[in-house]
């Protein structure tokens, strides 16, 4: 697969330093994908108590991940891995050293521009950058940094949850340099991935079609045309999804969806999307404002208490 993407003859030097912005469920899905993969990871957020839950959450999966890759030797997995990963609430130290910076922070450009501009002057001059924004233009947000920066950053793009997902989307900006291209795509094959070259556009490729699809499956619900366990059903058994759209909803967490198709409004009013994908869907807007987030506010489009 490794040729398959390389668009250039030098091959890309491996990424040994990487540090992860965000101790969220993708921060912290990343930083065990690639401290599982051999990479020396530092993992950075503001806050000590979300590193403290991001290494609780670390440690439980890698225990799952344990019992079928290492049946015999549970803990050496787990603490081999572990080995590989330090944490951090100094963004500045984080950086220092490292071949490449993902940011898994939340879904707002001001705070992602803001700590990438302080990174662009801590980092190495060759350190590359990548957003996993989900909702954002790459681009928009490489706005903050130096222009020699701008060139050595991209997007990817990693789907929840991290650790089980094999897809990676790999986001070139108009601004984003071959060397830099390729040493993402070189690191996505590093971690066991599989990469897609996308395009800085709205949703790149899975969002731009799963995100419509979601809520047109809310849309559906709202005529009353099929009851929710009938459309998962249907989904799952007729086009052979993992899971129908409102147990996706509902594992992803309905406030996330609901912002996304928010956060694309200014990009359908530039013409970067259709104005009707990203109208209003009012039994969505409902449940957010009620709290029913999904699973993990107890109750979405099924109930879990
Ligand atoms: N860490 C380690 N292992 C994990 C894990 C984790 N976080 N999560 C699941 N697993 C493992 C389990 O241990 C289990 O392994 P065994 O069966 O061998 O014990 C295996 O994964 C399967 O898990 P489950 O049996 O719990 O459930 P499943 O078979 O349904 O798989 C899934 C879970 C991988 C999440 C699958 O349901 C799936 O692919 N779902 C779709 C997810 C998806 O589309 N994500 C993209 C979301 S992006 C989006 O939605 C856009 C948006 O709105 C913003």
């Amino acid at each position: 697969t490794l040729t398959r993407h390389l668009s250039s003859t030098t091959a890309p030097r491996d990424v040994r330093r990487l540090a992860v912005f965000g101790a969220g469920s993708m921060g912290s899905g990343i930083a065990q994908v690639a401290a599982t993969g051999g990479i020396k990871v530092t993992m950075a957020d503001v806050r000590e108590d979300a590193l403290e839950r991001g290494m609780e959450g670390i440690k439980k999966s890698l225990a799952r991940v344990a019992k079928k890759q290492s049946p015999d030797d549970i803990d050496g997995f787990v603490q081999r891995v572990l080995a590989n990963i330090e944490t951090t609430t100094n963004g500045e130290q984080a950086v220092a050293d490292v071949d490449l910076v993902i940011e898994a922070v939340i879904e707002h450009l001001p705070l992602k521009q803001e700590l990438f501009a302080r990174l662009d002057k801590a980092a190495r001059p060759d350190t590359i950058f990548a957003s996993n924004t989900s909702s954002l233009l790459v681009q928009d947000i490489a706005q903050s940094v130096s222009p020699e920066r701008r060139a050595l950053f991209g997007g990817l793009h990693f789907f929840n949850p991290a650790v089980m997902m094999k897809l990676v989307e790999v986001v070139r900006t108009p601004q984003t340099n071959d060397e830099a291209y390729n040493l993402l795509l070189h690191f996505v094959d590093q971690i066991g991935k599989v990469g897609v070259k996308a395009k800085d556009v709205p949703g790149f490729i899975v969002n731009r079609l799963l995100v419509p699809y979601k809520l047109e499956a809310v849309r559906m619900l709202e005529r009353g045309d099929a009851s929710a366990e009938d459309i998962d059903i249907a989904m799952k058994l007729g086009a052979g999804y993992p899971m129908g759209p409102f147990e996706l909803f509902d594992y992803v967490g309905n406030d996330v969806t609901e912002f996304v198709s928010q956060a694309w409004v200014p990009y359908a009013d530039k013409g970067l999307l259709p104005k009707e994908l990203v109208k209003p869907v009012p039994m969505l807007t409902k449940m957010v404002a009620e709290g029913k987030l999904g699973r993990k506010s107890g109750a979405g489009f099924y109930d879990y208490s």
